[in-house]
């Protein structure tokens, strides 16, 4: 009798997609504002802040998602978010950022909740209104780096992406004196589960923090980094003027009401719960009187 060998065919587990919103920091730019609560927890439309990166993962269908606080706040985004989202099988992690050291951190408090998957991050004060071309960008991301640009008047201000004519990436500087584009990097950023190993290994700059420019650069010399120019508003609300000018900006455009269906779906569920919570109040506050 022919025994026949068992052949084992090993199948590669897909690679998924983590989430990460980066709502650390001190808000001090929006103090007395932030003295109580944090940046990501102000209004922007008729939500807080983090609704709307949050919303860019809900729409590319990521399913976990951690959110990095600062020390004071933790807790505060798991408990608003958590049982609003579970229902739709998306789960809330919480960690905490010390002392911000830089964006890359997100990957290194981030490692155990990654582990072995790809991860985008989004900065919790970055509100996009072309949330469709990011979510189609995460949905389609398989490996490298892959990074948003936006034109803007004023890019010293932000990281600075200069591309060629065929639209590759050539150069990235953070915040330079005399902009080569008026390409500015958003606050969105792809990449695949290398960049736990290559954030462990930076070395912080002149500045003394670890620069998200050296995690590009990394890709960019791999050859691995893409860049997308996104449509749309674009806007960081971390100053008095760029947060007021967001709340404009979600009011007039109707941003909240153009969320993803299951967020749209949670929050009014959210609202219901809580009017009956207060007409149950109330009629127990009338039976006492
Ligand atoms: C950070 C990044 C910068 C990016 C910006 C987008 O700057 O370092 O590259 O353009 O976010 O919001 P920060 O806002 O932390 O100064």
């Amino acid at each position: 009798m022919v025994i026949k060998k068992k052949t084992i065919k090993k199948t590669a587990r897909k690679m998924r997609m983590k989430g990460i919103i980066l709502a650390g920091g001190t808000g001090s730019r929006l103090w007395p504002l932030t003295d109580q609560t944090s940046k990501q927890m102000l209004p922007v439309g008729r939500v807080p802040m983090i609704f709307h990166p949050l919303n860019v993962l809900v729409k590319a269908g990521i399913k976990d998602i951690l959110i990095i606080t600062s020390p004071q706040h933790s807790g505060n985004f798991v408990n608003m978010l958590e049982p609003l989202l579970r229902p739709y099988g998306i789960s809330i992690f919480s960690s905490v950022q010390q002392i911000p050291a830089g964006l890359p951190e997100a990957f290194t408090i981030g490692a155990p909740f990654i582990g072995g998957d790809n991860v985008t991050m989004i900065l919790g004060d970055n509100i996009f209104e072309d949330v469709d071309s990011i979510a189609t960008a995460i949905k389609k991301f398989r490996k490298g780096g892959c990074i948003f640009a936006k034109e803007v008047p004023d890019p010293e201000r932000f990281g600075v992406a200069t591309v060629n004519s065929k639209g590759v990436v050539t150069n990235i500087v953070e915040k330079p004196l005399k902009p080569e584009s008026n390409l500015a990097i958003t606050g969105a950023y792809i990449y695949d589960n290398h960049v736990i190993k290559v954030a462990q290994d930076l070395t912080p700059s002149d500045r003394g923090e670890f620069e998200i420019v050296d995690l590009h650069n990394h890709y960019l010399q791999k050859g691995t980094l893409q860049l997308h120019k996104i449509n749309g508003e674009w806007l960081d609300a971390g100053t008095i003027e760029s947060w007021h000018e967001a709340n404009v900006l979600a009011i007039e455009k109707g941003f909240v009401e153009k969320f993803d269906p299951i967020l749209l779906e949670a929050l009014e569920k959210g609202f219901r719960r809580n009017k009956a919570i207060g007409k149950a109040q109330l009629q127990a506050y009338q039976g006492i009187e």
